[in-house]
């Protein structure tokens, strides 16, 4: 077996963290990849000149307002280039911290095209124009310490980019810029944290220092989300660190098989986070007795035999997910029986063909497969 290797950005964490900017701003041309209404909620607007005054300049090249796609990109891309930044920040969720990520890749490889750029870990030394800072304004995605970008989700231009050259510099994890987060958003964003923390536990190859990492998540993730969605801030900070933490879990191995079978998110435009929600209890129940469940069912406090910590802690996600009034299946979220139904086969078709089926250490077959897309469905 090769030696494991664990790779991470850099961090500046803690209330007022976002003050930091000024100090790797200054000289520096600096381009800007913002969530505006998250920008204007927060009160930033003004800050921002402050905090940004010694820069030899500052311009705002991407809005992105929804899940960024190819299209959308362009004009941020060609704006990037023209602009020439030394330095890009990204503040919003994962959707602004990806397409800066984007920007990235294409102004330090002005060559490439998207076909290039998405093949996984080929990507080119970038030459070193400049650095990525990135702000997350939500906790859940992990995208402050991965190398990945999901430019859509579309089945004829897929598009996500994976090259250790686009992940962030640095992360600067301010609580403060957490304080306005809609309940809907810490519930969903905090439950995608969740997948990516005991998904990544159970990849057949991830190292013991993924596991450990992915456990601790997934434990805090569990202790604290509820409290956090209650307006408790000690807990939405402790969250904030569980997910930049799954996120390191992920982009040292791989999500697991609840985000592989999310084809029906971008289809019936279900948020992410709450696919994961629903798909994360059924893929562990489908999966179960895995030997990585038991040991978080006992880390957050469950007792009783491997198998009955593993049911115990089942219930005890779907409990939370009661408690933040998530849906606890697609039917309740919303999506069409019939459209479901359709796409059903062809969902089992394309997870089968997935190569990080591969990877999982439950491999399902047609049949069970069916049986979990039922009950994602249906619920149980
Ligand atoms: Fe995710």
């Amino acid at each position: 077996m090769p030696a494991a290797n664990f790779a991470s950005t850099t961090y500046s964490l803690g209330h007022g963290a976002i003050e930091e900017l000024s100090k790797y701003a200054a000289g520096k041309r600096v381009g800007l990849s913002v969530d505006d209404g998250v920008v204007a909620a927060l009160g930033l607007e003004e800050r921002l000149k402050t905090i940004l005054a010694d820069a030899a300049e500052v311009k705002v090249l991407c809005h992105m307002q929804s899940e960024p796609t190819r299209k959308l990109l362009a004009q941020p891309i060609k704006d990037c280039q023209e602009f020439e930044p030394d330095l890009l920040v990204a503040i919003g969720g994962g959707s602004v911290m990806d397409s800066a990520k984007v920007m990235w890749l294409f102004y330090e490889l002005p060559d490439y095209d998207w076909d290039r750029a998405c093949q996984y870990f080929q990507v080119d030394p970038f030459p070193g124009k400049c650095e990525l800072i990135a702000l997350p304004t939500t906790s859940g995605t992990g995208s402050e310490t991965t190398c990945c970008a999901m430019a859509d989700k579309t089945a004829d231009e897929a598009a996500m980019i994976l090259a250790p050259q686009i992940r962030p510099t640095r992360a600067i994890i301010d609580y403060d810029l957490l304080s306005s987060l809609p309940k809907k958003t810490i519930a969903f964003s905090g439950m995608d944290a969740l997948s990516h923390a005991i998904g990544a536990t159970t990849i057949n190859w991830s190292s013991e220092l993924v596991r450990q990492v992915g456990l601790q998540a997934a434990t805090s993730v569990i202790n604290n989300l509820v409290d956090s969605y209650n307006g408790d801030q000690t807990a939405r900070e402790r969250i904030a660190v569980a997910a930049t933490l799954a996120g390191q879990a992920i982009d040292n191995s791989n999500c697991g098989l609840a985000h592989t079978i999310d084809q029906a998110g971008g289809e019936f435009h279900i948020p992410h986070g709450l696919m994961q929600a629903i798909n994360m209890p059924y893929v562990m129940k489908l999966s179960m007795p895995q030997p990585q469940y038991a040991d978080l069912a006992r880390q957050v406090g469950l007792q009783g035999t491997d198998e009955e910590v593993q049911e115990a802690l089942i219930e005890r996600i779907f409990q939370m997910e009661r408690d933040m009034n998530v849906p606890l299946c697609l039917k309740d979220a919303g999506v069409p029986e019939d459209e479901f139904l359709a796409a059903l086969p062809r969902y089992v078709e394309e997870t089968l063909a997935n190569p990080s089926m591969n990877d999982f250490c439950y491999k399902p077959d047609a049949a069970e497969l069916e049986k979990l897309y039922k009950d994602t469905y249906y619920g149980i």
